[in-house]
């Protein structure tokens, strides 16, 4: 079959190989892939282990091809979507790619493979951030009205694809009144302004581009009468630091929950009422953090409630309750995935996933046996 590999990056290269179509685990799914899309850790990986030339692609989604000793759920033929284990072989930059049971899902039959392909990897980070980190209720639980209400909540970076799913799956717990979340506070680029306000989940949507997001906040959160005690930082990159306008507008006395997309900037000095957490969505198939950002049992809750999220996300999509993010698929499919690692590599996507259809790549059949 037909695979491609990032070979390097600056600019990024990438080269296709032949391989065997691989066989599942006894708890896996083969794929055959009709659609993948890219996500920032395809060339982030990269950048980190440079001597790695390997199969980047996480998000999957196509028919099961094969299925292992020990799967239940699925059989041969089934529109499906899923997460590929990270940083194991048989990724989704392939003609048929290995995931794990648990972080497959079936794609219901109002969702293409296309938008199907933007899903795995981005929802289940909003989710864990969320559901697993800031103890956001979940969206079926119901509250006794004497009990702690949840309050508001702001979602930095709601224009990102994970900062846009972190919204859809908050207004879903908003609906339910019994919980008592809101407002939603969500922050964006002027450019993702239209895409945020699409989702009619935030309550208000602050453009960080003005310069004065702390402030608008505040007001915010003034007028409401309402102090901040959660939030969700999806950028937290070291480059940009938003976290910086982020943990201001947390509340001053008693303890407040701030989750981050990513790991760096050990050096920052929180505050001492902060709980600051990092989300890991290798959680979504149980697999702690070598670097302790996720422990061994929290990563088992993880992988018990991303089987659950991503079968409620499945029902939600088929009911039209959430959208995938909108995608662009770019022409000649995995030929093109050095093109679109380049474009996020130089930060040029915004308010959409990049996505490739395998059929459309010039020349498979000369990697078949
Ligand atoms: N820890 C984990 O397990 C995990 C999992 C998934 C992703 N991540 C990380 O999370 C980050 C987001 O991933 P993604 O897939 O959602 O990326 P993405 O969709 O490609 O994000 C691009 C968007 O980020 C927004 N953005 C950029 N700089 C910003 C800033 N200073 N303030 C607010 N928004 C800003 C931009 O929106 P505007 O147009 O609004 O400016 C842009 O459209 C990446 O760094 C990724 O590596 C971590």
């Amino acid at each position: 079959m037909y695979e491609i590999c990032v070979q390097s990056l600056r600019p990024v290269k990438t080269v296709a190989i032949k391989s065997p179509i691989p066989t599942p685990g006894p708890n896996q799914v083969c794929i055959k892939v009709i659609a993948t899309s890219s996500n920032p850790k395809d060339w982030q990986v990269p950048a980190i282990f440079p001597e790695r030339c390997a199969n980047e692609g996480d998000d999957i989604a196509g028919v099961v091809h094969a299925v292992g000793a020990e799967v239940q759920e699925f059989r041969l033929g089934d529109r499906v979507a899923g997460f590929h284990r990270m940083l194991e072989p048989h990724g989704s930059y392939a003609e048929y790619a290995i995931e794990p049971e648990v972080s497959t899902f079936h794609l219901p039959p109002n969702i293409s493979f296309e938008a199907g392909s933007t899903i795995p990897l981005t929802a289940m980070t909003a989710a864990i951030a969320l559901f697993q980190h800031l103890m956001l209720p979940l969206p079926w639980q119901t509250l006794h009205e004497s009990m702690p209400k949840y309050g508001a909540l702001l979602i930095y970076g709601a224009g990102s694809a994970v900062g846009a799913w972190a919204l859809k799956l908050a207004k879903l717990v908003k609906e339910n009144k019994s919980l008592g979340v809101g407002p939603i506070i969500a922050v964006a680029g002027t450019s993702s302004l239209e895409l945020v306000e699409s989702f009619k989940a935030a309550d208000y949507i602050v453009d960080y581009k003005q310069g004065t997001v702390v402030a608008d906040v505040r007001k915010i959160l003034e007028k409401e009468g309402k102090e901040l005690r959660h939030a969700f930082d999806a950028i937290s990159h070291s480059d940009t630091k938003t976290w910086e306008n982020v943990f201001p507008c947390l509340a001053k006395k008693g303890t407040v929950w701030m989750n981050m997309t990513d790991p760096s900037e050990e050096s920052v000095v929180w505050p001492s009422n902060m709980v600051v957490s990092r989300v890991y969505v290798s959680g979504a198939y149980g697999e702690h953090d070598p670097d302790g950002y996720r422990n061994r049992e929290d990563a088992i809750l993880d992988g018990e409630f991303s089987y659950c999220m991503y079968r409620y996300i499945a029902r939600q999509l088929k009911q039209g309750r959430v959208t995938p993010h909108p995608y662009v698929v770019l022409e000649k499919g995995l030929e093109s995935v050095a093109k679109g690692l380049q474009l996020l590599y130089d930060g040029k996507v915004h308010g959409k996933k990049l996505v490739y259809r395998v059929a459309d790549t010039p020349h498979l059949e000369e990697y078949h046996v």
